[in-house]
Protein backbone atom coordinates (compact mmCIF):
# COMPACT_ATOMS: atom_id res chain seq x y z
CA UNK A 1 0.00 0.00 0.00
CA UNK A 2 1.16 3.39 -0.97
CA UNK A 3 2.36 5.97 2.27
CA UNK A 4 -0.16 8.44 2.61
CA UNK A 5 1.76 11.36 3.14
CA UNK A 6 1.10 15.14 4.44
CA UNK A 7 4.23 17.36 3.04
CA UNK A 8 4.28 20.37 5.47
CA UNK A 9 6.52 23.22 3.53
CA UNK A 10 8.13 26.25 3.15
CA UNK A 11 8.73 26.01 -0.43
CA UNK A 12 11.95 26.54 -0.34
CA UNK A 13 14.53 25.31 -3.53
CA UNK A 14 15.25 22.00 -2.06
CA UNK A 15 11.64 21.79 -0.85
CA UNK A 16 10.64 21.92 -4.29
CA UNK A 17 12.98 19.62 -5.16
CA UNK A 18 11.96 17.32 -2.16
CA UNK A 19 8.03 17.52 -3.49
CA UNK A 20 8.46 16.70 -6.48
CA UNK A 21 11.01 13.39 -5.49
CA UNK A 22 7.76 12.50 -2.91
CA UNK A 23 5.61 12.96 -6.14
CA UNK A 24 7.54 11.00 -8.26
CA UNK A 25 7.77 8.00 -6.54
CA UNK A 26 5.54 5.40 -6.23
CA UNK A 27 5.64 4.40 -2.66
CA UNK A 28 4.41 7.76 -1.97
CA UNK A 29 0.75 9.16 -1.94
CA UNK A 30 0.82 12.86 -1.49
CA UNK A 31 -2.24 13.69 -0.29
CA UNK A 32 -1.50 17.15 1.22
CA UNK A 33 1.18 20.48 1.18
CA UNK A 34 0.94 22.53 4.33
CA UNK A 35 2.97 25.55 4.31
CA UNK A 36 4.45 27.53 6.87
CA UNK A 37 6.54 30.93 6.81
CA UNK A 38 10.04 29.92 6.81
CA UNK A 39 12.56 30.08 3.65
CA UNK A 40 9.68 32.32 2.21
CA UNK A 41 7.22 34.38 3.41
CA UNK A 42 3.97 32.66 3.62
CA UNK A 43 2.56 34.29 0.97
CA UNK A 44 5.13 33.62 -1.59
CA UNK A 45 5.68 30.23 -0.05
CA UNK A 46 2.02 29.06 -0.45
CA UNK A 47 2.07 30.39 -4.20
CA UNK A 48 4.95 28.41 -4.78
CA UNK A 49 3.35 25.52 -3.41
CA UNK A 50 0.22 26.10 -5.77
CA UNK A 51 2.41 27.49 -8.82
CA UNK A 52 4.01 23.75 -8.26
CA UNK A 53 0.84 22.23 -7.94
CA UNK A 54 -0.32 23.00 -11.58
CA UNK A 55 3.02 23.25 -13.52
CA UNK A 56 3.05 19.38 -12.35
CA UNK A 57 0.09 18.37 -12.08
CA UNK A 58 -0.14 17.29 -8.42
CA UNK A 59 -3.53 16.20 -7.11
CA UNK A 60 -2.40 17.22 -3.49
CA UNK A 61 -4.35 20.06 -1.45
CA UNK A 62 -2.45 22.90 -1.08
CA UNK A 63 -3.28 24.53 2.83
CA UNK A 64 -1.67 27.41 3.65
CA UNK A 65 -0.29 27.59 7.25
CA UNK A 66 1.34 30.16 10.25
CA UNK A 67 3.20 33.00 9.27
CA UNK A 68 4.83 33.53 12.45
CA UNK A 69 6.43 31.45 15.06
CA UNK A 70 4.98 30.52 18.41
CA UNK A 71 6.88 32.43 20.73
CA UNK A 72 10.00 33.92 19.38
CA UNK A 73 9.88 36.81 16.77
CA UNK A 74 10.08 35.73 13.32
CA UNK A 75 12.89 36.41 11.34
CA UNK A 76 13.31 37.73 7.85
CA UNK A 77 12.12 34.80 4.75
CA UNK A 78 16.03 33.45 4.11
CA UNK A 79 16.17 34.77 0.68
CA UNK A 80 20.01 34.70 0.49
CA UNK A 81 19.19 31.26 0.36
CA UNK A 82 15.86 30.73 -1.89
CA UNK A 83 16.02 33.74 -3.92
CA UNK A 84 13.52 36.54 -3.29
CA UNK A 85 10.61 34.32 -4.74
CA UNK A 86 11.86 31.41 -2.36
CA UNK A 87 12.44 29.34 -5.91
CA UNK A 88 15.66 30.59 -7.06
CA UNK A 89 14.46 33.77 -8.92
CA UNK A 90 12.94 31.65 -11.77
CA UNK A 91 10.61 33.25 -13.72
CA UNK A 92 7.07 32.70 -12.28
CA UNK A 93 4.57 33.70 -14.65
CA UNK A 94 2.02 36.10 -12.87
CA UNK A 95 -0.98 33.78 -13.18
CA UNK A 96 -3.73 32.20 -11.28
CA UNK A 97 -2.89 28.98 -9.82
CA UNK A 98 -5.84 28.45 -8.12
CA UNK A 99 -6.93 28.17 -4.80
CA UNK A 100 -5.83 26.91 -1.30
CA UNK A 101 -8.00 24.40 0.64
CA UNK A 102 -10.36 26.63 3.20
CA UNK A 103 -8.82 24.57 6.03
CA UNK A 104 -5.67 26.32 7.58
CA UNK A 105 -2.88 24.12 7.68
CA UNK A 106 -3.33 22.59 10.97
CA UNK A 107 -6.63 22.43 10.77
CA UNK A 108 -5.94 20.03 7.90
CA UNK A 109 -3.73 18.25 9.42
CA UNK A 110 -6.09 17.47 12.40
CA UNK A 111 -8.82 16.30 10.21
CA UNK A 112 -7.16 14.30 7.54
CA UNK A 113 -5.30 12.06 10.53
CA UNK A 114 -8.72 12.03 11.88
CA UNK A 115 -10.04 10.32 8.71
CA UNK A 116 -6.51 8.33 8.34
CA UNK A 117 -6.27 7.03 11.65
CA UNK A 118 -2.24 5.31 11.71
CA UNK A 119 -2.47 6.22 8.08
CA UNK A 120 -0.59 9.31 7.55
CA UNK A 121 2.87 10.05 7.53
CA UNK A 122 3.69 14.12 8.04
CA UNK A 123 7.13 14.78 5.83
CA UNK A 124 7.72 18.19 7.58
CA UNK A 125 10.97 20.32 6.16
CA UNK A 126 10.40 23.75 7.70
CA UNK A 127 9.45 25.52 10.97
CA UNK A 128 7.57 23.18 12.90
CA UNK A 129 4.94 25.48 14.01
CA UNK A 130 1.97 24.03 12.11
CA UNK A 131 2.34 21.01 13.76
CA UNK A 132 2.82 22.01 17.02
CA UNK A 133 -0.26 23.93 16.20
CA UNK A 134 -2.20 20.88 15.35
CA UNK A 135 -1.09 18.99 18.97
CA UNK A 136 -1.65 21.48 20.83
CA UNK A 137 -5.44 22.39 19.22
CA UNK A 138 -5.64 18.41 19.20
CA UNK A 139 -3.55 16.47 20.87
CA UNK A 140 -5.66 13.19 20.27
CA UNK A 141 -4.29 13.09 17.23
CA UNK A 142 -0.84 11.97 18.35
CA UNK A 143 -1.28 8.39 18.51
CA UNK A 144 -2.90 8.42 15.08
CA UNK A 145 -0.47 9.67 13.39
CA UNK A 146 1.80 6.81 11.21
CA UNK A 147 5.28 8.72 11.61
CA UNK A 148 6.78 12.34 11.63
CA UNK A 149 9.64 12.73 10.32
CA UNK A 150 11.53 16.41 10.16
CA UNK A 151 14.40 17.90 8.40
CA UNK A 152 15.96 19.53 11.20
CA UNK A 153 18.54 20.23 14.06
CA UNK A 154 21.75 18.48 14.76
CA UNK A 155 23.39 16.32 16.75
CA UNK A 156 27.29 16.56 16.05
CA UNK A 157 27.20 13.13 14.17
CA UNK A 158 29.55 13.26 11.49
CA UNK A 159 30.75 16.90 12.62
CA UNK A 160 27.80 18.65 11.94
CA UNK A 161 25.95 21.52 14.70
CA UNK A 162 24.63 23.97 12.82
CA UNK A 163 23.90 26.01 10.00
CA UNK A 164 22.59 29.50 11.31
CA UNK A 165 24.18 29.78 14.65
CA UNK A 166 26.95 27.77 15.54
CA UNK A 167 24.91 25.27 17.52
CA UNK A 168 21.46 25.91 15.79
CA UNK A 169 19.75 24.80 12.42
CA UNK A 170 17.55 26.99 10.10
CA UNK A 171 14.21 25.11 10.77
CA UNK A 172 14.44 24.70 14.92
CA UNK A 173 15.93 28.00 15.22
CA UNK A 174 12.97 29.51 13.15
CA UNK A 175 10.48 28.08 16.25
CA UNK A 176 12.40 26.76 18.83
CA UNK A 177 8.89 26.40 20.83
CA UNK A 178 7.20 24.38 18.48
CA UNK A 179 10.50 21.96 17.46
CA UNK A 180 10.06 20.93 21.55
CA UNK A 181 6.71 20.41 21.28
CA UNK A 182 6.81 18.25 18.13
CA UNK A 183 9.83 16.25 19.75
CA UNK A 184 8.03 15.35 23.07
CA UNK A 185 4.49 14.73 21.78
CA UNK A 186 3.70 11.11 21.63
CA UNK A 187 3.79 10.46 18.19
CA UNK A 188 6.98 8.48 16.77
CA UNK A 189 8.96 11.32 15.17
CA UNK A 190 12.50 10.35 12.68
CA UNK A 191 14.64 13.73 12.71
CA UNK A 192 16.61 14.12 9.92
CA UNK A 193 19.13 16.46 10.47
CA UNK A 194 22.23 18.25 9.18
CA UNK A 195 24.22 15.31 10.55
CA UNK A 196 23.03 13.34 7.66
CA UNK A 197 21.77 15.73 5.18
CA UNK A 198 25.34 17.20 5.43
CA UNK A 199 26.80 14.40 3.87
CA UNK A 200 24.33 14.16 0.60
CA UNK A 201 26.06 16.83 -1.66
CA UNK A 202 24.31 17.28 -5.45
CA UNK A 203 27.48 18.21 -7.36
CA UNK A 204 27.06 20.23 -10.51
CA UNK A 205 27.77 16.89 -12.83
CA UNK A 206 24.86 14.86 -10.92
CA UNK A 207 22.58 18.25 -11.66
CA UNK A 208 23.77 18.43 -15.27
CA UNK A 209 23.03 14.65 -15.63
CA UNK A 210 19.45 15.07 -14.31
CA UNK A 211 18.58 17.82 -16.17
CA UNK A 212 19.73 15.62 -19.20
CA UNK A 213 18.28 12.83 -18.29
CA UNK A 214 14.89 13.78 -16.37
CA UNK A 215 12.39 14.86 -19.43
CA UNK A 216 9.60 16.05 -16.42
CA UNK A 217 11.53 17.61 -14.16
CA UNK A 218 14.95 17.95 -14.91
CA UNK A 219 15.10 21.20 -16.45
CA UNK A 220 12.77 22.51 -13.71
CA UNK A 221 15.09 21.01 -10.92
CA UNK A 222 18.45 22.70 -13.03
CA UNK A 223 16.99 26.15 -12.97
CA UNK A 224 16.09 26.58 -9.36
CA UNK A 225 19.21 24.86 -8.26
CA UNK A 226 21.71 27.85 -9.60
CA UNK A 227 20.97 30.58 -7.23
CA UNK A 228 21.05 27.51 -4.33
CA UNK A 229 24.43 26.23 -5.87
CA UNK A 230 25.62 29.77 -5.95
CA UNK A 231 24.88 30.39 -2.37
CA UNK A 232 26.43 27.33 -1.24
CA UNK A 233 29.65 28.19 -3.10
CA UNK A 234 30.07 31.75 -1.34
CA UNK A 235 29.51 30.34 1.57
CA UNK A 236 31.02 26.76 1.90
CA UNK A 237 33.23 27.21 -1.01
CA UNK A 238 30.88 24.03 -2.57
CA UNK A 239 30.48 22.51 -6.18
CA UNK A 240 26.77 21.93 -5.48
CA UNK A 241 24.48 21.88 -2.72
CA UNK A 242 23.35 19.90 0.35
CA UNK A 243 20.59 17.94 -0.11
CA UNK A 244 18.28 18.81 3.04
CA UNK A 245 14.96 17.91 2.42
CA UNK A 246 14.81 15.35 -0.18
CA UNK A 247 16.46 13.57 2.90
CA UNK A 248 13.40 13.47 5.03
CA UNK A 249 11.58 11.87 1.73
CA UNK A 250 14.44 9.16 0.73
CA UNK A 251 13.18 8.18 4.83
CA UNK A 252 9.96 7.65 4.09
CA UNK A 253 10.75 5.95 0.81
CA UNK A 254 13.78 3.64 2.30
CA UNK A 255 14.80 3.98 5.81
CA UNK A 256 17.43 1.09 5.62
CA UNK A 257 19.61 3.99 3.82
CA UNK A 258 20.26 5.88 7.24
CA UNK A 259 21.01 4.57 10.42
CA UNK A 260 19.25 5.45 13.69
CA UNK A 261 19.47 6.10 17.59
CA UNK A 262 16.74 6.29 19.99
CA UNK A 263 16.53 8.24 22.30
CA UNK A 264 15.01 11.42 23.76
CA UNK A 265 14.95 15.13 22.03
CA UNK A 266 14.58 18.60 23.18
CA UNK A 267 15.11 21.66 22.36
CA UNK A 268 16.80 24.80 23.74
CA UNK A 269 14.29 27.79 23.89
CA UNK A 270 16.19 30.84 24.95
CA UNK A 271 19.63 32.09 25.27
CA UNK A 272 23.07 31.95 22.60
CA UNK A 273 22.35 28.20 22.30
CA UNK A 274 18.87 28.65 21.46
CA UNK A 275 17.47 26.62 18.24
CA UNK A 276 20.02 23.81 19.47
CA UNK A 277 18.69 20.02 19.34
CA UNK A 278 19.69 17.91 22.12
CA UNK A 279 19.53 14.32 22.26
CA UNK A 280 19.75 12.07 25.54
CA UNK A 281 20.14 8.16 24.53
CA UNK A 282 21.11 6.92 27.69
CA UNK A 283 18.13 4.94 29.78
CA UNK A 284 19.15 6.85 33.54
CA UNK A 285 16.80 9.12 35.30
CA UNK A 286 18.57 11.52 37.03
CA UNK A 287 17.57 13.27 39.86
CA UNK A 288 16.27 15.89 38.14
CA UNK A 289 15.09 15.32 35.00
CA UNK A 290 12.45 16.57 32.24
CA UNK A 291 13.90 13.99 29.42
CA UNK A 292 12.97 10.56 30.90
CA UNK A 293 9.50 11.02 31.10
CA UNK A 294 9.07 12.19 27.54
CA UNK A 295 8.75 9.55 24.50
CA UNK A 296 11.88 8.29 22.77
CA UNK A 297 12.23 8.98 19.24
CA UNK A 298 14.98 8.73 16.74
CA UNK A 299 17.63 10.57 15.17
CA UNK A 300 19.54 9.94 11.81
CA UNK A 301 22.89 9.87 12.64
CA UNK A 302 24.74 7.81 9.05
CA UNK A 303 23.17 7.86 5.87
CA UNK A 304 24.18 5.90 2.80
CA UNK A 305 24.54 9.00 0.23
CA UNK A 306 25.25 7.35 -2.93
CA UNK A 307 22.41 4.56 -2.75
CA UNK A 308 20.12 7.86 -1.46
CA UNK A 309 21.42 10.21 -4.63
CA UNK A 310 21.18 7.12 -6.60
CA UNK A 311 17.82 6.40 -5.48
CA UNK A 312 16.60 10.62 -6.32
CA UNK A 313 18.00 10.59 -9.82
CA UNK A 314 15.64 6.98 -10.51
CA UNK A 315 12.99 8.04 -9.28
CA UNK A 316 12.88 11.19 -11.23
CA UNK A 317 14.04 10.07 -14.66
C1 LIG B 1 16.63 23.74 5.99
O1 LIG B 1 16.51 25.17 5.90
C2 LIG B 1 15.97 25.55 4.65
O2 LIG B 1 16.78 26.51 4.05
C3 LIG B 1 15.90 24.32 3.81
O3 LIG B 1 14.74 24.32 3.00
C4 LIG B 1 15.91 23.18 4.78
O4 LIG B 1 14.61 22.78 5.13
C5 LIG B 1 18.09 23.37 6.10
O5 LIG B 1 18.66 23.92 7.25
CA1 LIG C 1 12.64 23.59 3.91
Amino acid sequence: MRKKVIFDTDPGIDDAMALLFAEAHDSIDLMGITTVFGNASIESGTRNALFLKKKFDLKADVAQGADIPLVVEPGEPTTFVHGDNGLGNIDIPDEDFGMVDPRVAHDYIIEQVKTHPYEITIIAVGRLTNLALAYQKDPSIAPLVKEVIVMGGAFKFNGHTGNVTPFAEANILGDPHAADIVFTAPWPVVVVGLDVTQQSIMDTQYVEKLRDSSEKYGDFIYKITRFYADFHKKTANLDGFFVHDASAVAYAIDPSLFTTKKGNIRVVTEGPAIGHTMFKSDPRVYPVDEWSNKPLQHICIDVNSEAFLELYMKTLV
